[in-house]
């Protein structure tokens, strides 16, 4: 085994995408699980690594990849053969990732996942499904009958808090960037483009904004918020800045209310749990777009410019 070659993603300097490169395959040893990965998401969070803009920096040279999934070769605790989902523990973070072919983690980033689970859907399910409830529920409390706008409502995040809103009872407006990306909007909720985003459009006001993409169009949503009303604040697609006039805010009176999937990942895995067997069913739906791992260069382009419908993740089959 250890003569045998396996390709990975190996980042060498922030700010430049990671280099496809062979290396041998990793030696087992106790502690660690052996993985031939099957699928690896690229989320956000990867490529704030990759440019070195994130609080937790790996020393380079690294392999990216905070979650994965592939099937267990070697380990002292997990069954040879298992489908496994790998995250959490640092990976990708602190230490090498799931950007590769195989991967050796700490036992404890590693989790079976039920037998037949698609093993993209296995590897980006969480964040998307584990941050809507987050949003809807944990922060936002959201309550039925009261109506919820949603920005990025096309996006992983988005699409899934549109429909987990929609579950919470309430009314669902969906705002998207571009028109292509109005029939992404799951049921049932009301598309609507951010050029066009006005009281009228929206049908009036808001009780809860979830806001997945920041920047012009978190300021442009908010004012749609009535007062005391409630936005939770999830991601900064679009800008990681947003100016308070503290006046305005005080008059304005709506809650800001920061979502972080890190800090709430316990509280929600259970709920997260559930998502994920009505993903699997189809009773509620994550679009994914898959990537070979010589095309993270597009990929990553993708996410980046917001042309991603959905997930993105790396096929290493
Ligand atoms: N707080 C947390 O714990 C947490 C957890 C998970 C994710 N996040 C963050 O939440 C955000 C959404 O994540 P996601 O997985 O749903 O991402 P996503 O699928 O890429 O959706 C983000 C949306 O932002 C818009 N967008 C993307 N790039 C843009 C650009 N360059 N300029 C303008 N708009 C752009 C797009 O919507 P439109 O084109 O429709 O405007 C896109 O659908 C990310 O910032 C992510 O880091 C945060």
């Amino acid at each position: 085994m250890t003569s045998a070659k396996s390709r990975a993603l190996v980042l060498e300097s922030f700010g430049s995408l990671p280099r496809l490169v062979e290396r041998p395959v990793p030696e087992p040893r106790p502690g660690h699980t052996l993985v031939r990965m099957r699928a690896a998401q690229v989320g956000h969070l990867d490529l704030n690594v990759v440019d070195g803009k994130f609080g937790i920096l790996p020393d380079l040279p690294a392999v990216p990849g905070t979650t994965g999934c592939g099937v267990v070769l070697a380990s002292d605790i997990h069954p040879e053969g298992a489908l496994v989902r790998l995250g959490g523990k640092g990976l990708g973070l602190r230490r090498d990732g799931c950007w590769a072919e195989h991967v050796l983690v700490p036992d404890a980033a590693v989790e079976t996942v039920a037998e037949g689970t698609d093993p993209a859907l296995a590897c980006s399910w969480f964040s998307p499904a584990g941050t809507a409830w987050a949003a809807v529920h944990a922060v936002a409390h959201v309550q039925p009958g009261e109506r919820v706008l949603v920005t990025g409502a096309a996006g992983a995040v988005g699409a899934m808090t549109v429909q987990v809103a929609a579950r919470a009872g309430a009314e669902v407006i969906g705002v998207v960037g571009r028109p292509a990306k109005l029939a992404h909007v799951p049921a049932p909720a009301k598309p609507v483009l951010t050029s066009e985003l006005s009281a009228e459009s929206v049908g009036g006001p808001i009780d809860v904004l979830v806001d997945t993409v920041g920047g012009p169009v978190l300021r442009d949503a908010l004012p749609l918020v009535r007062p005391r009303g409630r936005a939770a604040l999830v991601g900064y697609t679009a800008g990681r800045e947003f100016g308070v006039d503290l006046g305005d805010f005080l008059l304005a009176d709506v809650s800001l209310l920061p979502v972080n999937l890190m800090s709430r990942g316990r509280e929600v895995a259970a709920d997260a749990e559930e998502l994920l067997a009505d993903l699997r069913t189809g009773a509620l739906t994550l679009e994914i777009e898959r990537h070979g791992i010589e095309r993270l260069a597009e990929a990553a382009e993708r996410l980046r410019t917001g042309e991603a419908i959905g997930k993105v993740v790396l096929d290493l089959d």
